[in-house]
């Protein structure tokens, strides 16, 4: 740390941070009464059953989370053109041959931390690095399929708009019944994801010691700048 200066950078801004906590929220809860649904329990009623109605409530709360989610997810895809440059969606996807080089050698650095363990070091990147990028790039698109396929099955439950501009993934998929084993299906990538990001977020919060998890609380992150 030599010769070395330590600067608050301003990160994560506000839309950033709620949109991650609302949308970890909504997966949460997506994920819990989503497995209920795919395999009900039984539950002993004590009084008329019509009062009970559990199995109605697990799966309203299901179709609530899952309007939220969607729309948290619009808001996040209109912050990556309105943000600022580490909410930008070309640090997602990068698009051009000299980023790409870029975020190439700093993902295989990453690597080099993550998985090989060679090396304990911070990251040069400020924002997300290059492979929690893509990685995140690949949850967005799981997201999508998610929202997809579960407004296509949605369409045959309601009368609004919205669920019924998705109705064509039903036959295209091959029918109800195949678009349920896909939606369950992605649950267990979710699943996985969450463990395993949530493992790094900590273990980088340590390597790197720079406050990453608490980032995405307050939105600053610690840099070293060289004098
Ligand atoms: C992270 C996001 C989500 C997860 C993890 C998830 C998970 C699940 C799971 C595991 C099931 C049970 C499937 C089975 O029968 O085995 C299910 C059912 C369903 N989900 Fe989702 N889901 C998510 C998002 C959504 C969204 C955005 C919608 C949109 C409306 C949605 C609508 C539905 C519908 C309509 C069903 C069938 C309900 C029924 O037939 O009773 N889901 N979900
Ligand atoms: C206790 C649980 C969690 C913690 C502490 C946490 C923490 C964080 C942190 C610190 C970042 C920024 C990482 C960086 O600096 O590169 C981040 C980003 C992200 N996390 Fe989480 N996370 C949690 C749960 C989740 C869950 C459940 C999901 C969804 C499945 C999720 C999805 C994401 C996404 C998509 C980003 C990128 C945000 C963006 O740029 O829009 N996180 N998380």
């Amino acid at each position: 740390m030599n010769g070395a200066t330590i600067e608050r950078v301003y990160v994560w801004q506000l839309p950033v941070r709620l949109y991650h906590w609302v949308n970890a929220a909504c997966v949460a809860t997506l994920a819990v009464t989503g497995y209920m649904i795919g395999r009900p329990m039984t539950v002993p009623v004590i009084g008329e059953a019509s009062f009970s109605y559990f199995f109605g409530w697990v799966r309203f709360i299901h179709f609530v989370a899952a309007f939220v989610f969607f729309f948290n997810f619009l808001g996040r895809i209109y912050w990556g053109f309105a943000g600022n440059r580490y909410a930008h969606w070309d640090q997602f996807l990068p698009l051009t041959p000299r980023l790409l080089r870029k975020q190439w050698r700093e993902a295989v650095e990453v690597m080099k931390v993550d998985i090989l363990q060679a090396k304990v070091e911070p990251m040069e990147s400020v924002g997300h690095n290059a492979l929690a990028g893509w990685t995140y790039f690949l949850s967005f698109l799981a997201f999508l399929f998610q929202s997809v396929t579960g407004f296509g099955m949605y369409a045959a439950m309601s009368d609004a708009w919205l669920p019924h501009m998705f109705a064509w993934i039903v036959p295209l998929m091959g029918g109800d019944f195949a678009v349920r084993q896909w939606h369950h299906m992605m649950m267990w990538f979710f699943i996985v994801f969450s463990m395993i990001h949530v493992y790094l977020v900590f273990y980088h919060d340590y390597v790197e010691g720079r406050g990453v998890i608490s980032s995405m609380a307050g939105g600053w992150k610690f840099v070293e700048r060289r004098k």
